[in-house]
């Protein structure tokens, strides 16, 4: 069975018999590790009660796009936003029409049009709309928008009719959506992530580190696992569970991280660098706490911590080396300068600058640079960003150099 921990579904219910199999299909999400939030068109309404959604989902179910506390709360950009993937089960041939033609007349409508995340669609109808040419050419439309067509299954309906139309069962549907987690895109492949930050001790009780979370890197991390790589996470103190199915390497200090980044990265095909490494440590580790001294001044010496990912960069057989920039000026240029000066295929750049996102924040916007091109990408929360930067890496991984 495929998981969908940590993954966030937004659930869209529209009007159709088949909405009460919805309720199973929140359980079924529920019960592989998804956090699922609900929102159903008014046609929805008349055929089920959101308290159902909301017993089953453990969230207020969303209906309007203009209701003020609604939006206080979690405003429908914010939704769009939160979703890993929007599944619309069922999706009413009405719907599947609005959907078609970009409409943004309630919630469920303007949300399709807001969010980045995947949209899935479980149609459920009578045989007869189904099969009518508008339904056709509706539906045609929205597959060359890259929309996933999940069923509709075959057999007896609701209205006494026999044929296709039937939603897929809930079990089936839950399946499909944690499939569209796993994607291949790395299958076979060994990817090393260092993340978080390192602790470069002074004496047995403090230590020099920065306010990395690791978020970004663990993030990647869980992403590159769904694409089906065999990961290793290099892996600086951080608060973070360790993500499911990923090899995780605890390290302190930059010197144990470098160590193990050297161990580890010759074998790989792809070495992403999303720790935040010290560049300095203290010269000399006093092995008795430092004592408060008259002296108004404290000098501490430091050294200059090898950089990691230059060194992996310089290896014989180097994997595809892909580096961070955290940059609160001039971007792009500083971020094209590193990846020239360490020698990288890739860097991920990060403004810092900008509230609300990068360091210790859930949501990121990054650029993508490499040689030939500078991909902006989100703002969006961590977990989709790397999902997307995944993707986009495997690609790179297949491209000659
Ligand atoms: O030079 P700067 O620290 O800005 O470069 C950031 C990139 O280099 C990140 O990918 C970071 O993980 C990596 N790095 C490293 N070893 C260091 C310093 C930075 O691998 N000592």
């Amino acid at each position: 069975m495929s998981s969908l921990t940590n993954k966030q579904i937004l659930l869209g219910v529209t009007g159709g018999i088949a909405a009460y199999k919805s309720a199973e299909l929140v359980r079924r999400l529920r019960e592989r590790g998804a956090s699922v939030r609900v929102v159903m068109t008014a046609a929805a309404r008349e055929f089920m009660t959101p308290l159902t959604f909301q017993a089953l989902s453990g969230h207020p179910v969303h209906t309007d796009l203009l209701d003020p506390a609604a939006e206080a709360a979690m405003g429908h950009i914010e939704l769009a936003r939160w979703a890993d993937l929007v599944l619309i089960a069922p999706a009413s041939a009405n719907f599947i029409a609005r959907l078609a033609e970009g409409r943004g007349d309630d919630l469920l409508s303007t949300l399709c049009l807001a969010t980045r995340a995947p949209l899935a669609l479980a149609p459920a109808m009578n045989q007869g709309m189904w099969d009518n040419a508008a339904t056709r050419e509706n539906l045609d439309r929205l597959r060359q928008r890259q929309i996933l067509l999940l069923g509709p299954g075959e057999g007896s309906q609701a209205c006494g009719e026999t044929g296709p139309g039937r939603m897929l069962e809930p079990a089936a549907l839950a399946e499909a959506a944690a499939a569209q987690f796993e994607t291949g895109a790395l299958a076979g492949r060994r990817v090393v992530i260092t993340a978080g930050p390192t602790r470069e001790a002074i004496d047995p009780v403090r230590y020099l580190s920065n306010h990395s979370s690791g978020k970004m890197g663990y993030a990647l991390a869980r992403a590159a696992m769904e694409a089906g790589a065999s990961v290793t996470l290099i892996s600086g103190p951080t608060a973070l569970p360790a993500p499911e199915r990923v090899n995780l390497i605890r390290v302190t200090s930059a010197e144990e991280m470098y160590r193990e980044c050297l161990e580890h990265a010759p074998r790989c095909d792809l070495f992403i660098g999303a720790a935040a490494v010290a560049d300095y440590r203290p010269r000399a580790y006093q092995s008795q706490k430092i004592k408060k001294g008259s002296d108004e001044q404290l000098t501490l010496e430091l050294v200059k911590n090898p950089d990691i990912i230059a060194a992996v960069a310089g290896l014989d057989a180097r994997p595809f080396t892909v580096g961070f920039a955290a940059e609160s000026e001039q971007l792009e240029d500083y971020a094209r300068r590193k990846l020239i000066q360490k020698n990288l295929n890739a860097i991920i750049a990060n403004d810092i600058s900008r509230e609300g996102l990068g360091f210790n924040s859930d949501d990121n916007a990054v650029i993508l640079i490499d040689a030939r091109s500078a991909i902006p990408l989100g703002p969006q929360s961590k977990q989709q960003l790397a999902r997307e930067l995944i993707a986009r890496l495997a690609r790179s991984l297949h491209e000659p150099a």
